[in-house]
This record gives C-alpha cells, sequence and structure tokens, in this order.
C-alpha cells in the first residue's frame, strides 16, 4: 500500500543505516559464472513438490500441504501481526482483521474464498488472518524477471523472488525475518485435473494465488510488484465499498495458468482484464518471439514490450520499474542483470546462464527467496532456495 516515494524513502534510511553500521560494502560484483548446479553459500537447499489436486472441491485441495506446513505458516502470521501491532499497539487492527476482514471484503471470486476457508479450519488461524497472508503479495514483492531467446529461437524464463522488505530486520545475522521465514514455506506445486499437469507453480504455502508458473508445452508466467501512487490501497478501498469488477493481482495469474490454453490467450486477458492493484506481468510462449513485460496500471495495460529478434531484443528484463524510467539510484537490479546478460551472450545462454545472473549482486540480495528456471518446451520447471550472506545488499 506504499506510493514508490514512501518505498524510495525508506530505503534511503535503511541504506544509510546499514551503511553506517557495517562500513560500506560492496554490494555489487562481477557477473557471477559457474554457479550451476547450485551450491555454496547462496544456495540454501531444494523445495518440495507437492500436487494439488484440482478434482477435490476448492475446501479440500490444500489439506495435505497445510497440514504438514501448518506450524510454519503459524510463525510467520504471527510475525506479520507482530508488525502490525508494532504500528498500532492497541491490538485494534488485528482485532478488526480477525473479525471484521472477511465481512468487509465480501466472497472472492472463483476457487479463492473456499480454498481460504480450508486453510483457515486446518490451521485453525483465523480467515482474516489467512486473508491478509493472501493479500499481502498484492503490495510487497520485489523481484527480477527474465525472459531470454538462443538463437534457434528457445526461449528460456527466470525469476528472483524477492519478498520481505518493511518486514522486521533480525539484527543477529542480518537477515530480513519474513524473508527467512518465508523459506520452510517454500514449495512447488503441481496442480492436477484426472492426474495430469495442468500448470506447475513455485509459492509460499498458504498462499492460494500464483507469482510464478508454468503451462509445460505453452506458456510461463511471472509477477513483479509495481508501485504507483495511484497504487493498490485505491484498488483494495473501491473493493470494500463494493466495486468488485477488478481483479486481485496473483489471482488473475493463477486463473491465467489453470484456464488459458495459449500465449496469445494469456497476453489478452493479462493486458485487459481490470486489476486492483498495478503490476508487471512477465510472459513467455513457446515459440520465437514470444516474450514480453506487459506494464498495468490498474485499468489498462501502459506498454507491452516483446521480444524481437530482428532487433537483435533477445531478452527482455523485469525488476520492479518502468522501463522508461530510470530505476532508483540505490536499486538498480535491472543494469546489473542487464550488464550480466550482455556479457553472457545470446550464444551462451541457457538455464545455467541465467542462474548465474540471478546469482549476481544485487539481482541476488537479502530479500531473495527462490529463485526459479522454466524451459516451457521441455517441461523443465527448477525452484532453489537463496542466501545471500554477507557483504550483501539489503534488497
Ligand atoms: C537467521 O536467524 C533466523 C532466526 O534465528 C533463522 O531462522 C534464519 O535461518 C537465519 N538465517 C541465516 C541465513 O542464517
Ligand atoms: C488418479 O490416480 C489415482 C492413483 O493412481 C487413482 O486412484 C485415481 O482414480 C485417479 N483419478 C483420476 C481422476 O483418474
Ligand atoms: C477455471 O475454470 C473453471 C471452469 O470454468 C472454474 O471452475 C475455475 O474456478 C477456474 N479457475 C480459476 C483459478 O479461476
Ligand atoms: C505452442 O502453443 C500453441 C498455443 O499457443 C499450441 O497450439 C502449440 O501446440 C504449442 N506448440 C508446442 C510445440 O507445444
Ligand atoms: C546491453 O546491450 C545492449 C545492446 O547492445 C545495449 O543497448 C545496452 O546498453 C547494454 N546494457 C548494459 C547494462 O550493458
Amino acid at each position: 500500500m506504499l506510493g514508490r516515494s514512501l518505498l524510495n524513502f525508506v530505503l534511503l534510511i535503511v541504506a544509510v543505516t546499514c551503511a553506517t553500521a557495517q562500513h560500506v560494502p560492496p554490494w555489487t560484483e562481477d557477473c557471477r559464472k559457474s554457479t550451476y548446479p547450485p551450491s555454496g553459500p547462496t544456495y540454501r537447499g531444494p523445495v518440495p513438490w507437492y500436487t494439488i489436486n484440482l478434482d477435490l472441491p476448492p475446501y479440500k485441495r490444500w489439506q495435505e500441504l497445510i497440514t504438514e506446513k501448518a506450524p510454519a505458516l503459524k510463525v510467520i502470521v504471527n510475525s506479520m501481526k507482530d508488525v502490525v501491532n508494532a504500528f498500532v499497539p492497541s491490538g485494534k487492527i488485528m482485532q478488526i482483521v480477525d473479525q471484521k476482514l472477511p465481512g468487509l471484503l465480501g466472497n472472492f471470486p472463483g476457487p479463492y474464498e473456499e480454498e481460504m476457508k480450508g486453510i483457515s479450519d486446518i490451521t485453525g488461524i483465523p480467515l482474516g488472518e489467512i486473508i491478509s497472508f493472501n493479500i499481502f503479495y498484492e503490495f510487497f514483492t520485489i523481484c527480477t524477471s527474465i525472459i531470454t531467446e538462443d538463437k534457434k529461437g528457445h526461449l528460456l524464463h527466470g525469476r528472483n523472488m524477492d519478498f520481505g522488505i518493511f518486514l522486521g530486520w533480525n539484527i543477529n545475522n542480518n537477515t530480513w525475518v519474513v524473508t527467512e521465514e518465508l523459506k520452510p514455506l517454500t514449495v512447488n506445486l503441481d496442480f492436477q485435473r484426472n492426474n495430469k499437469t495442468v500448470f506447475k507453480a513455485s509459492s509460499f504455502a498458504g498462499y492460494v494465488g500464483t507469482l510464478t508458473g508454468f503451462k509445460p508445452g505453452l506458456f510461463s508466467l511471472t509477477l513483479n510488484e509495481r508501485f504507483s501512487t495511484s497504487g493498490g490501497y485505491m484498488g483494495v478501498i473501491e473493493w470494500i465499498l463494493g466495486k468488485r469488477d477488478a481483479m486481485w493481482i496473483g489471482f488473475i495469474s493463477r486463473s491465467v495458468l489453470e484456464n488459458c490454453t495459449s500465449y496469445e490467450e494469456a497476453k489478452n486477458i493479462l493486458t485487459k482484464s481490470k486489476l486492483l492493484a498495478p503490476a508487471y506481468f512477465i510472459l513467455g510462449g513457446n515459440k520465437s518471439g514470444e516474450g514480453c513485460v506487459i506494464t498495468r496500471d490498474r485499468r489498462k495495460s501502459l506498454d507491452v514490450y516483446e521480444l524481437d529478434s530482428k532487433q537483435d531484443r533477445w531478452y527482455v528484463v523485469e525488476t520492479n520499474y518502468d522501463r522508461w524510467k530510470n530505476p532508483f539510484f540505490l536499486d538498480d537490479r535491472r543494469n546489473a542483470a542487464k550488464m550480466c546478460l550482455n556479457h553472457t551472450t545470446q550464444e551462451k545462454i541457457s538455464l545455467s546462464t541465467i542462474y548465474d545472473v540471478l546469482s549476481t549482486k544485487p539481482v541476488l540480495n537479502k530479500l531473495t527467496v527462490f529463485t526459479t528456471l522454466m524451459d516451457v518446451t521441455k517441461g523443465q520447471f527448477e525452484t532453489y532456495l537463496r542466501d545471500c550472506p554477507d557483504p550483501c545488499i539489503g534488497w
């Protein structure tokens, strides 16, 4: 719910604090090489797979996964509560979340309402808190997404999921509290109908939307947060006031992955639907030229920037800034990623060299929870948990 200027202001404060605390560490580095297969201090470990059976009623779909992950989910929901209570110590806000939020927001469309109710009942976490956990990602996801095309027209899609800024810093080991707590909740999901994969996603247990996923053979999709002064909070207010024609961004991505059957159909929906919050959709297809960054306002698409082999545009990169504007000077992951892609060259691009780019600071930073690599035509989908030991920038 933050405008860009507020984000920048807070980053500046954090930067000054970090700089004085640890006398200006090297926050950037030369493009990494030979980091794949993942190992060493920036690799935390593998991510487990779970099947979500779409043939089950929505209320029951998450039962197995959530039963296993309930303790970790409680930890993070409590941390988010602590943050809220730190701002408004009376506990009033959480009281409203628990008692009033489900009523205020009314029913969510599609399977989401019942899925969240199921998760709430299994864990015993109040529905309002599960809804908050699901809404959080609409506002705080700071990421890097890349789509590349090699000389043969083969597409690859990679992303770093960065999450947890503002939500508390652990001074014992220089980490973000929520970023660390999300690592044990990180899961790969295989959504199936009739025992067959419909789409795959990497996500956090308890979250029913999708921010990272692909449909084997057809398309891949990642979502990055877009900060804007007419930001998501306006959409939420309109929603509460009863104007419910717009889609939550994490939910529209899931619907597209679940129900669209081509790159073109996905692109059409993602450019045209009304959204609750601004966003960047990074969409890849299954053949040459099918890769784009869609810059979204709440009501319309502002820009669709596509791969174009005729113009030697063999990659697209999106972090959290409009491509026609400079990134905030303390957060230039975009140029770092582009520089390393240029350095790699189109001849040498592969999942392994994309992992190198996504492992280079500050593209890799202390908010990075995981890295996902996707090859739509080969059906490859890999997710790795990350760490960024000191010296490493906070975002
Ligand atoms: C930092 O400390 C927290 C809390 O003790 C722990 O959960 C987390 O795994 C630690 N992170 C690293 C990278 O050591
Ligand atoms: C899916 O597979 C399981 C076990 O292999 C089987 O029991 C079940 O009937 C199958 N379901 C469908 C919808 O085909
Ligand atoms: C996908 O379409 C089916 C059939 O129309 C619908 O029941 C389901 O809710 C849709 N899924 C999502 C995530 O919107
Ligand atoms: C690529 O996607 C299109 C739909 O956009 C589909 O018709 C076609 O079969 C796909 N190609 C392959 C090789 O899977
Ligand atoms: C990467 O290469 C392109 C094309 O040569 C160039 O326009 C761009 O400035 C380069 N970017 C960086 C960050 O090196």
